[in-house]
């Protein structure tokens, strides 16, 4: 019997992505496996039942009961972990340090769970990055959000009606979707400033046309082995505001996206310099998910705080759907042929891309910092 790999619809509220696409259905079939994909569960990403079965999956109502092995985007919630089978392999993003319930239940249920936050930034995991390639799509979305809500052009504009100046944005991180939101601010025409408490990423700054803020501050230690940032002191912090301050009161719109992994994201922008702003600026905080790099961001809300826009966007990755998925898909399915020898999972837990998002195995939480954390 080949191994059953299932792909449900997503269940979460507003999630439109879907973890596998029907263009990747036949790479899993070769690979020996049977592709099953509950009915719909493509349809708000725009990929339609028929198209997964003119790739060769099949097509069911209920899929967690069925699955050796199931594909998801957002963690499993309670309900669908108890249909799921013991000792199945579960292929998700689990927001393993703040999911102590669902990876709890995983583990009671002897569940094989990797979660794909965890991938180790190494050169063979490239394929299988779904943080970084969700993150480019969260940094080009928060440029048009704050385009869009902006009371001002973007671009620099010479008219018969006179000169309109550009607008400035002001990036707050540089990595994955900091990159991208200055790549795509650089695009509409507006000025663009970053800082990063990472060194390196001063000259990628500065290649795609920005320019890097110079803090004059010395940040030790600001990168781990993986090339993420590490946290600083709070005098660091405070700090850091205090030099901000008149890069965040100049800017029509600053994009903060500065995270260190497994923390809440550090407070960089105060209420103090939301009121140094012009009325009519926007902040666009990327770090909302992980409680905000703005004192005044609401997760999931848009607010205005001293005339000051402030949008606190949730999982913007799901508002690009279609890319969002076969992005996403790309990085599962190139995880799971991984995982498998001769179309049937086998685990070398000496093997760092095997061991690394590995969370729940055999009933136990085998994470170290998520065990740690939980
Ligand atoms: P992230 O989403 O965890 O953090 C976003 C950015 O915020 C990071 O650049 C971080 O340095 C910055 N940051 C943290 N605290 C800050 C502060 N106080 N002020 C200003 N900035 C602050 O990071 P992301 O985007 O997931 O990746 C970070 C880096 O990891 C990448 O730029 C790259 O160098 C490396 N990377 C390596 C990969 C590989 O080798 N396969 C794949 C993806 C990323």
């Amino acid at each position: 019997m080949p191994m059953i790999v299932s792909v449900p619809k997503e269940a979460v509220p507003g999630e439109q992505r879907v973890a596998l696409v029907p263009e990747l259905v036949p790479k899993l079939t070769k690979a020996g496996l049977d592709v099953v994909v509950q009915f719909g569960a493509g349809a708000s990403a725009g990929f339609f039942d028929p198209e997964y079965e003119g790739k060769g999956a099949h097509l069911e109502t209920e899929v967690f009961d069925k699955a050796n092995v199931l594909l998801k985007v957002q963690p499993p919630t309670i309900d669908e972990i108890g249909r799921m089978n013991e000792d199945s392999i579960l292929i998700s993003f689990l927001q393993p340090y703040t999911n102590a319930i669902a990876i709890n239940a995983l583990a009671a249920r002897k569940i094989t769970a990797f979660s794909m936050e965890l991938m180790p930034r190494i050169t063979r995991a490239q394929a299988m990055d779904a943080l970084s390639a969700m993150s480019t799509i969260a940094g080009y979305k928060a440029v048009l959000i704050a385009a869009s809500r902006l009371p001002k052009f973007f671009p620099l504009l010479m008219t018969a009606a006179g000169t309109i100046t550009p607008a400035r944005v002001f990036v707050i991180g540089a990595g994955v979707a900091g990159l991208q939101a200055i790549g795509t601010a650089k695009r509409l025409g507006a000025i663009v400033e970053a800082y990063d408490t990472r060194p390196a990423v001063k000259e990628q700054v500065q290649s795609l046309g920005a320019k890097f803020a110079e803090l004059g501050l010395a940040s030790k230690d600001a990168e781990d082995r993986s090339g993420y940032a590490k946290a600083q002191s709070e005098e660091f912090y405070q700090k850091q505001q205090e030099m901000m301050s008149k890069y965040v009161a100049t800017a029509d719109v600053v994009i903060p996206t500065a995270l260190v992994p497994g923390q809440r994201a550090p407070i960089l922008i105060t209420e103090e310099m939301v009121r140094g702003m012009r009325p009519g600026s926007v902040i666009v905080d990327l770090a909302a998910e992980q409680g905000g790099n703005c004192a005044l961001t609401e997760p999931g809300q848009e607010i205005v705080r001293h005339g000051v826009i402030i949008i606190g966007p949730m999982n913007l990755p799901s508002t690009v759907p279609f890319q969002g998925s076969e992005m996403y898909a790309r990085t599962v399915t190139s995880y799971l042929l991984h995982l498998l020898k001769d179309g049937t999972p086998h685990l070398d837990l000496n093997d760092e891309l095997t061991r690394g998002p590995l969370v729940t195995y055999q009933g136990e939480i085998l994470h170290e910092v998520v065990k740690a954390k939980l």
